[in-house]
């Protein structure tokens, strides 16, 4: 009898030790201590044993049911932090890592915008490749096969045999390749186009970059004069820069447009009375003029029917000149130095 009860110890003990969760423990429990458990039923045994051992082994019974009593406990109380461990683990009321969210790059943003204006006065955005035949870029835009503009443009040329009509292959320098390009697309005006697209010249410093954007529009109809030209201008200015600013437009040369001007904004910060900032209360903006008859020729439209009007902007400029930006290099636009980036 004391052997079969130090014997139950050492199995419960065992089976207690080894339990990996309450359950289990349980089982082990009713195995051991239940109705018809082990040590319950040897229990019941010691009143058949002669009474002068009953004490002795009655006792040690004792004895082995405290043990496994406590170590039972012992365990729960072990197996109970467990499981409150785990469940901390994975408490679902504590907030999330939240994903860092990105947003459009700067200039994206303005491109959208710029977009919007204009298609609120009905133009057609396009794009066209940034890889381009000379044709559109040079020669359809009436400038002279020896022209110095095509080294002045700084122009990336790509390694590839000339094509017999269309010349060297190049990255386009200007958004202007795209006015001969819609001119081919419509064939027959009215043409009202914005073409924003990247821009490439050989050049980069403080103030340039070799990838820049410009936004183009282009007009073709009957009976258009300057004033529609201005009229566009002015509503660009007023709606991108502020209703109290102005457009004003200096006569100049470009080979495309006949006559050509150049675009000065009156400036935000002395409202036009001169300032530091300003050239006597201007900023310079960039290009615009009347569509040269043989660029409406390249671009297979009579210009003895049809008049356009042109302008070419570039979109880093403007974004600058609205925000009031002093960037120090604007090559960091382009750096994806994110420190920068996100400041916008
Ligand atoms: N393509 C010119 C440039 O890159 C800008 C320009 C000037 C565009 C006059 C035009 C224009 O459409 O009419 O500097």
């Amino acid at each position: 009898m004391e052997e079969e009860l130090i014997n139950i110890k050492n199995t419960a003990m065992s089976f207690i030790l080894e339990s990996e969760n309450l359950e289990s423990l349980e089982e082990v429990k009713q195995q051991f201590l239940g109705k018809n458990g082990k040590l319950t039923l040897a229990l019941k045994d010691i009143s058949k044993l002669p009474k002068e051992k009953r004490p002795e082994i009655g006792k040690l019974a004792n004895e082995v049911k405290l043990t496994i009593e406590e170590t039972i406990k012992e365990k729960v109380a072990q197996l109970g932090k467990l499981e409150y461990k785990k469940e901390e683990i994975i408490d679902i009321t504590l907030p999330g890592i939240k994903p860092s969210l990105g947003h459009l790059h700067l200039i994206t943003q303005a491109i959208e915008e710029i977009s919007a204006i204009f298609e609120k006065i009905g133009f057609t955005r396009v794009r066209y490749p940034e890889v381009e035949w000379d044709w559109y870029a040079f020669t359809a835009l009436n400038f002279p096969q020896n022209h110095p503009a095509r080294d002045d443009w700084e122009t990336f040329f790509v390694k590839q045999k000339p094509n017999l009509k269309k010349g060297s292959v190049l990255l386009t320098p200007h958004t202007s390749s795209g006015q001969i390009r819609e001119m081919e697309r419509k064939k027959t005006p009215p043409i009202k186009m914005l073409n924003i697209a990247k821009c490439y010249r050989r050049q980069s410093d403080v103030s340039h970059t070799p990838m820049f954007h410009q936004f183009e529009g282009l007009v073709v109809d009957k009976n258009i004069s300057i004033t529609h030209l201005k009229g566009t201008l002015d509503y660009f200015v007023r709606s991108y820069f502020g209703q109290n600013r102005k457009s004003r437009i200096r006569p100049y040369h470009f080979q495309f447009t006949e006559p050509s001007f150049e675009v000065d904004v009156s400036c935000g910060v002395c409202e036009g009375k001169g300032c530091k900032l300003c050239k006597a209360g201007w900023l310079e903006m960039g290009g615009a003029g009347m569509v040269h008859p043989n660029v409406l020729r390249f671009g297979g439209i009579d210009p003895k029917k049809y008049i356009g009007f042109a302008f070419g902007w570039g979109v880093e400029r403007v974004v600058m000149m609205k925000e009031g930006l002093e960037i120090d290099d604007l090559r960091l636009l382009y750096s994806n130095n994110l420190d920068f980036l996100e400041q916008f």
